[in-house]
């Protein structure tokens, strides 16, 4: 439906990504949701505050693949992970046809779908979604079940100007929005992936050239010389703590089954990284060494 909206765009909309940018898993440390990029969250709150339909300011920004995996999340994060028996979800009917699927696919041990809400007489702990306005109908609707020990999570999909007034701006504790069904789906994290999984393919075609452009051959030289440093650090006992020491955070043996003479240490980090980590590193064999 918002096709021929976005033609109309042309260029507005056109990003380019180089293929050294935004390589990290980490996009910012100031915020729980880590790999937010902070220019989405700027624009999600400017959106929300030209459109007037939620609050921002005060709230924590948190981003998922569509709201179906935020439905999850929330789930996972408000149902107590200590009593013997899981939490209720419920939703009045009509409800969106997903809320009970999404609620048990994984089999949580932790919540469970309980039904209609309008039917929801347990004094039990509960968690209500509430769809405003509903898919299937339309309807503006507030939470039904209205108890103590309850949670109640705004499922706001459809509360964009196109689809019903804007009367407030909305400030729920828990408000899920999608752009999926306001804006229009988008698969272009896909498409950045596709152009860089045919460039390492056609890289790798010219296995053992010369010309630099073999991704393997090119990472395995890096770790090769990586490997050669680290090495000298073989032999060390509770290499956690002796890492520690000189502020490396690494990952003790005991940690994956092993013994603590091992650890974990990333090696992906950048050269400027790697080199720091080295520098430090040349301490730790220092310390060992008057040790013995
Ligand atoms: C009320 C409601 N919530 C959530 C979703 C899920 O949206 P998404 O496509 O972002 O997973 C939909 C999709 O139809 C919906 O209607």
């Amino acid at each position: 439906m918002y096709e021929a909206f976005w033609r109309k765009m042309g260029d507005k909309c056109t990003v380019v990504i180089k293929g050294y940018e935004h390589l990290s898993y980490f996009s910012t440390n100031k915020n729980p949701c880590w790999f937010l990029e902070p220019k989405l969250e700027d624009s999600i709150r400017s959106l929300h505050g030209a459109v007037g339909n939620a609050e921002t300011d005060g709230y924590t920004i948190v981003v998922g693949t569509g709201s179906s995996q935020l439905l999850q999340a929330v789930l996972y994060a408000l149902a107590p992970q200590d009593q013997p028996d899981p939490i209720n979800v419920v939703s009045a009917a009509p409800f969106y046809s997903s809320y009970p699927e999404t609620t048990n696919i994984v089999r949580s041990g932790v919540y469970k779908w309980a039904g209609d809400a309008h039917g929801f007489d347990k004094d039990e702990p509960y968690i209500e979604f509430v769809t405003s306005p509903n898919n299937p109908n339309g309807v503006i609707r507030g939470p039904v079940v209205n108890r103590d020990g309850g949670f109640v999570v705004y499922d706001l999909a459809y509360y964009w100007p196109q689809y019903t007034p804007i009367t407030s701006s909305l400030d729920f504790d828990i408000m899920l929005f999608t752009a999926s069904n306001s804006i229009g789906v988008s698969k272009e994290s896909q498409l950045r992936v596709a152009k860089i999984l045919q460039v390492v393919a056609d890289g790798c075609k010219r296995f053992g050239s010369s010309d630099g452009d073999n991704l393997f051959e090119y990472g395995r030289n890096v770790l090769a010389k990586r490997w050669e440093i680290l090495r000298e650090t073989d032999g060390m006992e509770e290499c956690e703590k002796v890492f520690k020491g000189v502020k490396i955070l690494v990952r003790s043996g005991r940690r994956f089954g092993s013994d603590p003479g091992y650890a974990r240490v990333s090696m992906m980090g950048k050269d400027e990284e790697f080199n720091g980590l080295i520098e430090r590193l040349s301490s730790v064999i220092q310390i060992c060494n008057n040790d013995d």
